[in-house]
């Protein structure tokens, strides 16, 4: 008890020097409980990813699915603590989705400038990293305001730039980019072609086989490495903010 209120405590401090404005949220199950089946799953992944038969070991990683809400910035998140984990392996999370960032809700950092304000030039790479009271873990922050022209912004080859500028500058660290659904938006194809890795990830009794199928088209199939089933069959589908793309019906 006594040894678990100090833990907090240091964990406090800790977040308050990173900027932190709160707990981590729980779904970070590599933070909060390590030794818990999920992390073991995510830690599995982590080993695969170092361990790929006839691959080197991939240090750009994008994290997407087809639909949203199947568990991308989850997966992203958890798999960049389980890597940061790992003995001086240095972690930059990279938070590509635009339109619906979520990072900020899970490591509960204020809206910070990021990879909008970057690639719009009014903001600078090293200005905007949020340290993380994971040691070794920094993360990039999609926006501080959602652009209101994402696509065009990703479409434009100052992405693809930045991707590239992020990999070549950081090159002692592993990039996990977390991306928006593959379906709602061309930006996951645009990222694909500055990384090594592609993990997909597919949820349990929620996405459709032709769904999969449809997000698998347009992706260098080279780069894919594998799929994560996320099994998680209990939440509400929600509605998505992207209604103009009306993927509703997938629901
Ligand atoms: N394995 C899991 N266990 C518990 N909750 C989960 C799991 N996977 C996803 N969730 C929950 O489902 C919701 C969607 O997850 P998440 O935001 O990671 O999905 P996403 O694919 O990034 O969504 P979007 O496409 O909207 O960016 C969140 O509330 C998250 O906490
Ligand atoms: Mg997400």
């Amino acid at each position: 008890m006594k040894l678990s209120k100090a833990m907090e405590k240091q964990d406090q401090g800790l977040m308050k020097q990173a900027g932190m404005t709160g707990r981590l949220d729980d779904h970070l199950y590599m933070y909060h409980m390590p030794y818990s089946y999920t992390a073991e799953q995510i830690r599995k992944l982590r080993t695969y990813l170092f361990h790929m038969p006839d691959k080197s070991v991939p240090r750009v990683i994008m994290i997407t699915s087809a639909l949203p809400g199947e568990g991308k910035s989850l997966i992203a998140s958890n798999l960049a603590i389980a890597i940061a984990k790992g003995d001086d392996q240095y972690v930059l999370l990279v938070e590509c989705d635009l339109r619906k960032p979520s990072l900020h809700n899970l490591f509960k950092y204020p809206p910070s400038k990021g990879v909008s304000e970057i690639i719009q030039g009014t903001a600078r790479i090293e200005d905007c990293l949020i340290k993380t009271p994971i040691d070794k873990l920094t993360i990039l922050p999609s926006a501080q305001e959602a652009p209101a022209n994402p696509s065009e912004l990703l479409e434009s080859k100052k992405m693809s730039s930045l991707i590239k500028e992020l990999s070549e500058r950081y090159s002692d660290r592993f990039l996990i980019i977390d991306t928006s659904p593959i379906q709602a938006t061309v930006d996951p194809k645009i990222i694909a072609d500055q990384v090594e890795a592609i993990v997909m990830v597919a949820r349990y009794r929620y996405t459709k086989e032709s769904d999969f199928k449809m997000a698998l088209e347009g992706l260098p199939k080279d780069k894919i490495v594998g799929t994560v089933l996320n099994a998680l069959d209990e939440l509400p589908a929600r509605k998505y903010k992207y209604s103009k793309y009306n993927y509703h019906k997938y629901y």
